[in-house]
């Protein structure tokens, strides 16, 4: 039997090319995705300073994966298809 209640870790890059471009918004979907869905004890959430990927960002990394030009369609499915299917 697989554990399927495995915490999530969900890193936002703050820097201000990531965050002017995108994260400001992306956040906050992430935030209310988090509360409509009740996963907060589930998804890890912070945010870090600019690791030099700018002209790839918005990035986001989920689980040590980095996920790049994220905006606010891309971020529903990623947080669909990797966090709520492992419901
Ligand atoms: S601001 Fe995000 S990688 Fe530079």
């Amino acid at each position: 039997m697989s554990d399927t209640k495995e915490t999530a870790e969900l890193a936002i890059c703050m820097g201000s090319s990531c965050f002017s471009r995108g994260n400001k918004h992306n956040i906050k979907i992430i935030k209310e995705y988090i509360d409509r869905h009740g996963l907060c004890g589930r998804v890890a959430l912070k945010g870090h300073l600019c690791e030099g990927l700018c002209k790839d960002g918005p990035n986001i990394t989920l689980n040590g994966e980095v996920f790049h030009s994220i905006d606010s369609a891309s971020i529903n499915v990623l947080l669909e298809e990797n966090i709520r299917k492992q419901e």
